[in-house]
């Protein structure tokens, strides 16, 4: 992603991770697990670092903005636990299906599940950034300030290899 001018662009963050997300759900659909699990965790990999770059970098400029219901830095970061916790327990199932095992198919279904619980967590928590986060930094910091810190924080999130 290039550097754009505001932080509510960042949204497509959001979308690109959601993307590589459903691309390891494809893979265990189709019963590929080296492929889904290799998926998984390079998303795991992924969501942490966008987790932990707006921790350091993002998070520390909202008090800026005053009090915002529904949009204190606690609130964020107890939903970055949650979503890394269950995030840990989804790849844990994975990790533990057995094609060999009887109940296969039902374990697959069990992911699925869990994974669906994952997905609403994280779709919600995208979507409070999104209408909350987002718009203050770009209420709060002058178009100087948005640009050093969004090229930051991109460069935090960027992936080694990319
Ligand atoms: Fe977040
Ligand atoms: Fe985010």
């Amino acid at each position: 992603m290039s550097v754009p001018s505001d932080f509510v662009s960042l949204g497509a963050l959001h979308r690109e991770l959601e993307e590589l997300f459903l691309l390891h759900q494809e893979a265990l659909m189709g019963m590929d697990l080296p492929v889904a699990r290799e998926r998984l965790s390079r998303y795991r990999k992924e969501l942490t670092r966008h987790l932990e770059a707006e921790e350091a970098l993002l998070l520390p400029e909202l008090p800026r903005a005053g009090r915002i219901r529904g949009a204190a830095p606690e609130l964020f970061t107890g939903e970055h636990q949650r979503m890394l916790e269950l995030l840990a327990k989804c790849q844990d199932a994975v990790d533990a299906l057995e094609p060999s095992a009887p109940d296969y198919r039902r374990a697959v279904l069990r992911v699925f599940d869990m994974e669906s619980t994952f997905k609403h967590l994280e779709h919600h928590h995208s979507l409070r950034e999104e209408t909350y986060l987002f718009p203050a930094l770009d209420s709060v910091l002058d178009a100087t300030e948005r640009q050093v810190l969004l090229a930051a924080f991109l460069a935090r999130t960027e992936p080694p290899s990319r």
